[in-house]
């Protein structure tokens, strides 16, 4: 999903800064941000930047992702935000949207949990959908949203998913099947509790037929 016409690729809340250093090797047209908001993870990182990849163009943010500066860089723009919860996600890019509305932003979000209520979010701020992937690693379960902040009626984000649960091998297939038991589960559990009412939520996925 990151191809080589984006010229800047934020790679955000990066702690050890992997994700971003694996890009860097891959692609040499891109210019590839770090960000994250603790100096101590960002000094680390630098250094290691320093001294490894001093060849390739990046550059540090020690910065909060609600204040990406994406309008002091020219081109075409990838935000990468992972491994941080849905809702703290949604307010990241809440943020980037207000802030930055004339600009065609692409994103690639891979929520740790609130997976609906992030794509309710994207809905509702007319996002559309470039790509959509579901990721079984280490027995944990991943939805990779690759979405763009520009509207496309051709191509509307789905509040339970689309693609993800298209399997074309048996393995996906397998994948597939434990995640929808184990989101089945957790709405379930849920609306078990006082004053929850997510049966909706919870007949959108049971409609679902792999
Ligand atoms: C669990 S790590 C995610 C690491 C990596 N993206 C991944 O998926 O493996 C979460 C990181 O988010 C950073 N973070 C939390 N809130 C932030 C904010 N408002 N702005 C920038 N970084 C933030 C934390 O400092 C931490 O390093």
């Amino acid at each position: 999903m990151v191809t080589s016409h984006y010229d800047h690729i934020w790679d955000c809340c990066c702690d050890h800064g992997l994700l971003g250093m694996s890009l860097l090797s891959q692609q040499e047209n891109s210019k590839v941000h770090f960000v994250d908001i603790v100096p101590e993870l960002m000094a680390t990182l630098k250094n290691k930047l320093e001294r490894f990849y001093k060849n390739f163009t990046w550059q540090s943010h020690c910065i909060d992702v609600a204040k990406l500066p994406l309008a002091q860089y020219q081109g075409k723009h990838l935000v990468i935000i992972a491994g941080v919860g849905g809702d703290l996600m949604i307010k990241f890019i809440e943020a980037i949207y207000q802030q930055h509305k004339r600009l065609n932003i692409d994103f690639l979000l891979c929520p740790v949990h609130h997976q609906y209520a992030l794509r309710q979010k994207l809905i509702k701020l007319d996002f559309s959908l470039k790509n959509e992937v579901l990721i079984e690693d280490n027995r944990r379960f991943y939805e990779i949203l690759h979405v763009s902040s520009t509207s496309n009626i051709t191509a509307n984000i789905s509040p339970i998913g689309d693609n993800i649960w298209c399997a074309t091998d048996d393995y996906q297939a397998a994948v597939v099947d434990k995640y929808l038991t184990k989101t089945l589960s957790h709405y379930q559990r849920i609306q078990q509790g006082k004053n929850n009412n997510v049966q909706n939520i919870i007949d959108a996925y049971r409609a679902i037929k792999p």
